[in-house]
């Protein structure tokens, strides 16, 4: 029991590890060199630690707050929906279906959706009735790609070298058999996919249009529209996890930018700018398999699925992408982030690559090209994180931990992108100087 109610920052970090197994709510914010960062409070571009320091946050939750954090009209649709109705737990409600509806509209692959709480249960839910309309045993996921939390897929995203070419799993406790049927493929890599479709009756491949996992990976021309191909004419279902790309990189994902229809999506994260909501859609004949229609096969369920108030949040948040420039606002400023980001480390000498797509940027520390996940192997990790470290001190916030991509949100300013780029030099010129 914890016997204090010491309110001060390291007060709560203290009493979060007594009671909290590691003092935090996901393995992935549980970050070395950070055991103490208590957030106190999220506004627009930044946030405040319970110290009083203030960050500009380019983590943003690793994805979640495309119009910044605490959106005005995002806030006001959730406390309107908090007033009108709750949750009830048998039938539907209005703002369900006026988001399925917008949902369908914008996103090219969906005829048909079904809301969740999370991205994991999305992706779960993929592969469940892909299994479920083929009949067959087989995944395919690919290196550096990440999933979610659930056997099939929780594997082999940020692996040693060592491990690169075998399975990885995340965790101990996963049934064998379950990530015996995962089969691991290289990222731009369309002849190990057909030959393990070849080889395995393979239900579905699951993939991040773009690795945004292992920061930004991006796809070569042709291998999307191949794997549409293989999947097609395999039997197989293609599904793009969208659960990052999706509204971030526009409206209609990052399918709609490639023009590769999959035959499944799943999104999340930016879709209710930080709310609680995730989405499963795609061709009516394999979501008409849910057992949301009586007797269909694929078992559907959830407690909070399409909880009036996260819906209405992620309503209100496409309503306020269809109608602003935020797409406009945020790609004008990646782009900016990546291209002088790239000048200053050629012009002082540091042997880098920045990636990225949109909103979405990260400085990788190694040469050329970046093709596969194996390419960044070679990325220089003591400088990746070490400049991350440095930057907090000039109240900067990008994720300290290898390969984290960082982001660009509608409240970030052209300010904002001045002083990145001028505290990134001198904290990447403080880091190296300590090897020296
Ligand atoms: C691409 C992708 N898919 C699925 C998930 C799982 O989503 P959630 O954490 O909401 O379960 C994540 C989470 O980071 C993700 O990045």
């Amino acid at each position: 029991m914890s016997t204090t109610t010491d309110g001060t920052a390291s007060g709560l970090a203290v009493r979060a590890a007594a009671v909290i197994p590691g003092g935090v709510n996901s393995g992935q914010r549980q970050v070395p060199g950070l055991e103490q960062l208590v957030v106190a409070a999220t506004s627009g571009a930044s946030f405040t630690d319970a110290s009083g320091h203030v960050f500009t946050d380019y983590h943003a939750a690793f994805g979640p707050p495309l119009l910044g954090h605490n959106d005005a009209d995002v806030d006001a649709a959730v406390a309107a929906a908090g007033r009108s109705v709750d949750l009830m737990g048998v039938g539907v409600t209005a703002v369900e279906v006026e988001l399925a509806e917008k949902l369908v509209q914008h996103v090219p692959s969906l005829e048909k959706v079904l809301l969740t709480s999370t991205g994991s249960e999305a992706t779960f839910h993929a592969l469940r009735v892909s299994r479920a309309a083929t009949g067959r045993r087989h995944i395919i996921k690919f290196q550096g790609c990440y999933h979610g939390w659930h056997d099939s897929v929780a594997m082999n995203v940020i692996s040693p070298a060592d491990k690169v070419g075998h399975k990885d799993p995340l965790s101990q406790g996963m049934l064998p058999e379950v990530v015996d049927a995962t089969i691991v493929c290289r990222f731009n890599d369309a002849d190990q996919v057909e030959q393990a479709l070849r080889d395995h009756d393979v239900a579905a491949i699951i993939i991040e249009p773009i690795p945004h996992n292992i920061g930004a990976v991006l796809p070569q021309p042709g291998f999307l529209e191949r794997l549409r191909e293989l999947a097609t004419a395999y039997g197989t279902v293609l599904v793009f996890d969208e659960v990052i790309t999706g509204f971030r990189h526009g409206l209609g994902g990052y399918q709609a930018v490639a023009g590769v229809t999959p035959d499944l999506t799943t999104l999340g994260k930016a879709m209710a700018n930080g709310w609680p909501v995730s989405a499963l859609g795609g061709r009516a004949e394999l979501m008409d398999l849910f057992s949301t229609t009586p007797g269909r096969p694929a078992f559907f369920a959830g407690t909070f699925n399409g909880h009036p108030a996260t819906s209405a949040a992620a309503l209100a948040t496409i309503e306020k992408l269809e109608r602003e420039p935020v797409h406009e606002h945020v790609f004008r400023l990646g782009e900016r982030a990546r291209t002088e980001l790239q000048a200053m480390y050629d012009r002082i000498g540091v042997p880098a690559v920045v990636a990225g797509f949109g909103s979405v940027f990260v400085s990788y520390f190694l040469e050329p090209p970046v093709v596969s996940y194996d390419d960044l192997l070679r990325n220089d990790v003591d400088l990746f994180v070490g400049y991350r470290r440095e930057l907090m001190q000039d109240g900067i916030f990008e994720l300290p931990l290898n390969l984290k991509r960082s982001h660009v949100s509608y409240a970030h300013t052209d300010d904002d992108i001045d002083r990145l780029l001028e505290a990134t030099e001198s904290a990447v010129t403080r880091h190296l100087a300590t090897r020296a």
